[in-house]
């Protein structure tokens, strides 16, 4: 019913609704609605009621909730299952992984305020203040083969990469795998775990951390060089439900293309937006370190390199972009 009555106000911003019409068209006494009224001013709505003429919406919380998410997405599936929204997580990682293990379905969403421990790749941690970005995980249940799920990291940043630059306009550019920069500085990461049989995908959950409105003196002073939110890069504040609903009609485009097509498309686009393709890096991956020059991805998503001593294939570690000599 709450979901009906915000419905209704939000049809008619433009007017007052008396709660004699909203009682009637909803088929609830007026009681109830006085009481809905209470609870959504609760959860950060700004409702103005005059005692004649009735009520009319102001202002819609500052909070990513599931109702306003919902409220004119065009998804077939992100978005459209559950949405589970959280003031305050560990991690929406974590928090995505339980609902998958307790059998959630496709597309289920985990939104965070803010992660108290937020986490990254390769055991590190992931800076989440509080309302200052956009956290939230997804959970997938792809009919693909495990070994393509690394080719869903890839699908993720290039829906994430394809929404901040439609929203804010800001150029930033893709890291291999699936670090999104600015200007060489980190605004968004994606952190993808997995549960899968030999030959089978139980699920896949896909973690977005997008830097948003931190400002640069409010990163720990550690990550003050290499982190950067979309508010510095576009030089004003950016509003978080646009884009995280651009960043989810861009997923559910680049996952439904994924099932029907495969990735071809989808690893030509990443090689588009790689800022790593071309570059002198440095391979990080367990104890062995590789330097050279970045040339492709393969059909797995793996990155080639080619060093001194021919080319190696990676497909998991960490890369850093070394600048060029003289
Ligand atoms: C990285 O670049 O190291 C990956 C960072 C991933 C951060 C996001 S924020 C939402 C989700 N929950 C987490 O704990 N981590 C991911």
């Amino acid at each position: 019913m709450r979901s009906q009555i915000l419905q209704f106000l939000r049809a008619h911003t433009e007017e007052y609704m008396s709660g004699e019409e909203i009682s009637r068209q909803l088929a609830v006494s007026r009681t109830a609605i006085w009481k809905h009224m209470q609870a959504l001013r609760q959860e950060g709505y700004e409702i103005e009621s005059h005692p004649r003429r009735g009520y009319r919406l102001l202002g819609i919380p500052q909070r990513l909730l599931p109702a306003e998410v919902k409220s004119g997405l065009t998804t077939k599936l992100l978005g459209q299952a559950d949405i589970l929204h959280f003031d305050v997580v560990t991690s929406t990682n974590t928090e995505a992984k339980k609902a998958a293990n307790e059998g959630c379905p496709d597309g289920t969403l985990i939104i965070g305020e803010e992660q108290s421990n937020g986490r990254g790749r390769m055991a590190r941690g992931w800076f989440s203040p509080l309302g200052q970005g956009i956290w939230f995980s997804v959970v997938l249940r792809p009919p693909f083969q495990p070994y393509d799920a690394p080719k869903c990291t890839l699908l993720a940043a290039v829906a994430v990469t394809r929404a901040i630059r439609a929203v804010t306009g800001v150029d930033c550019g893709i890291k291999w795998p699936n670090d999104i920069l600015y200007q060489g500085r980190k605004l968004v990461g994606i952190l993808t775990e997995m549960s899968a049989e030999m030959d089978a995908i139980n699920y896949i959950v896909i973690g977005t951390g997008i830097n948003v409105n931190i400002s640069e003196s409010d990163f720990p002073p550690e990550l003050r060089a290499i982190g950067v939110s979309l508010a510095t890069a576009a030089g004003r504040p950016v509003e978080r439900l646009p884009l995280l609903q651009a960043v989810l009609t861009e997923m559910d485009s680049l996952y439904a293309q994924a099932r029907q097509e495969g990735f071809t498309a989808i690893l030509d686009e990443w090689r588009a937006l790689s800022v790593t393709l071309g570059q002198a890096v440095t391979v990080l991956c367990g104890d062995e370190s590789y330097a050279g020059t970045a040339v492709d991805i393969d059909a797995d998503g793996a990155l080639l390199v080619d060093t001194a001593t021919g080319r190696e294939r990676v497909l998991a570690g960490d890369v850093s972009i070394r600048p060029r000599q003289g």
